[in-house]
């Protein structure tokens, strides 16, 4: 069945739990059947052969079929997406890991992966005829916020812990969001959004609290697919928070094998927490029934420092589905991580990639993760922004 939508194949969003479907025609948060994120369905029969892709701009809107966008005028785009997947052949001689790739987030506008997630609900929110946008944030999603927001003229409010490097305020003022400092983690910044929202009329992108976010997270797994020739690699280890990325390329991977794009075989994907902050390892282990009443600690890696992840529940389906696990990694290793790959590869990568490299030789010394499997490090943004913790 042809829709009437030339640039999308959406065609309707359903709860992550049940099934339940809900309209992709007026804005929508989570589901109220269950309480969980929504997801955007498509009508993958009418998507044509990936070819397609091959005269298109090296942004993440070249696979527009699977984004939710109805109007070309409405997207809202700085470039994001297309990253390089670079080899790291230094760290694959001296560790003897054949194989080991890194895709480098940090190339995105305002240095991180956050920049397709925003990229995608910023688009929505101006389909919608939003003229406000409010997240909380652990830093660098609240920066892609703002300048999506200034390049799409709508106001962004970033709710942001008192504690996040000042680099991470500045970007935001420059792009003219309105900043709120708040004492505490992303979960209390969570809060203060709640409390806001009751006196503003505004687009609320709290993470896989509205579904768009995802939709444009999830490209990194097509463009995963498309820049190893169709073929996924055995392990992708990601650093996880909210868990956007890691059910985004879950997503995606899903999204492909039925439209035929690839195979059956899919990767096995580890999911890399903070030490200090790791409630998806301790629900995985069986400390805890789950994340929602978990106590998490600041780390180095501020994206990883969220302790009650509205999407655990979808992190730990793909984390079972793909046959991986989550890992914690210290603060300590992230920072040694940070320097041995900017020693050795020439790469700033922020301390959540850093804490990937650690956590794979970790899982490579209990034999989880062979030598010579095809490994992809997902580094989510640029060093630069940390560097006052860093030195
Ligand atoms: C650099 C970086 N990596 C990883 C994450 C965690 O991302 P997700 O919420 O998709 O798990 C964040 C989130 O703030 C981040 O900024
Ligand atoms: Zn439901």
């Amino acid at each position: 069945m042809k829709t009437i939508h030339t640039l999308t194949s959406l065609t309707q969003l359903a709860c992550s739990q049940c099934g339940q479907q809900y309209s992709a025609f007026e804005p929508q948060t989570f589901s109220s059947c269950c309480n969980k994120p929504l997801e955007a369905q498509y009508n993958l029969a009418e998507v044509p052969e990936r070819t397609v892709l091959y005269n298109r701009e090296a942004t993440m809107w070249r696979y527009k079929e699977v984004l939710p966008v109805f109007e070309e005028e409405n997207i809202v785009s700085l470039g994001e997406g297309m990253t390089p997947i670079l080899e790291l052949k230094r760290l694959q001689s001296a560790y003897e890991l054949p194989n080991l790739f890194l895709k480098d987030e940090s190339k995105n506008p305002t240095g991180s992966f956050k920049a397709r997630g925003l990229s995608a609900a910023v688009s929505k929110a101006k389909e919608f005829g939003f003229h406000t946008c409010i997240i909380p944030t652990a830093g660098n999603a609240g920066g892609a916020l703002a300048a999506y927001c200034a390049k799409a003229n709508i106001k962004a409010i970033v709710v942001m812990p008192r504690h996040t490097p000042q680099v991470f305020k500045d970007e935001c003022e420059l792009y003219g969001a309105e900043l709120i400092l708040v004492d505490g983690l992303i979960s209390d910044c969570a809060k203060k959004v709640a409390q806001l929202k009751e006196t503003i009329n505004c687009f609320d992108i709290s993470t896989m609290k509205e579904p768009y976010r995802l939709e444009g997270k999830k490209t990194m797994g097509y463009e995963i697919a498309e820049q190893f020739g169709w073929t996924l690699p055995d392990v992708i280890l990601y650093p996880t928070g909210g868990g956007t990325g890691l059910i985004g390329m879950w997503k995606a991977f899903r999204e492909m094998q039925q439209m035929g794009w690839i195979g059956d075989k899919l990767p096995r994907l580890y999911a890399i927490q903070a030490e200090n902050c790791q409630p998806v390892v301790q629900t995985w282990k069986g400390l805890q029934p789950n994340a929602k009443n978990y106590v998490g600690q600041p780390s180095l890696a501020n994206g990883l420092a969220v302790p009650n992840p509205f999407a655990e529940d979808m992190m730990l389906k793909a984390l079972r589905e793909s046959k991986g696990q989550p890992l914690a990694v210290s603060d300590d290793d992230m920072v040694a991580a940070v320097k041995e790959i900017a020693l050795k590869e020439g790469l700033i990568i922020a301390p959540e990639g850093g804490a990937l490299w650690k956590g794979l030789l970790q899982l490579v010394q209990e034999g989880v993760v062979q030598r010579a499997e095809r490994i992809l490090l997902l580094n989510t943004g640029s060093g630069y922004k940390y560097l006052e913790n860093i030195l």
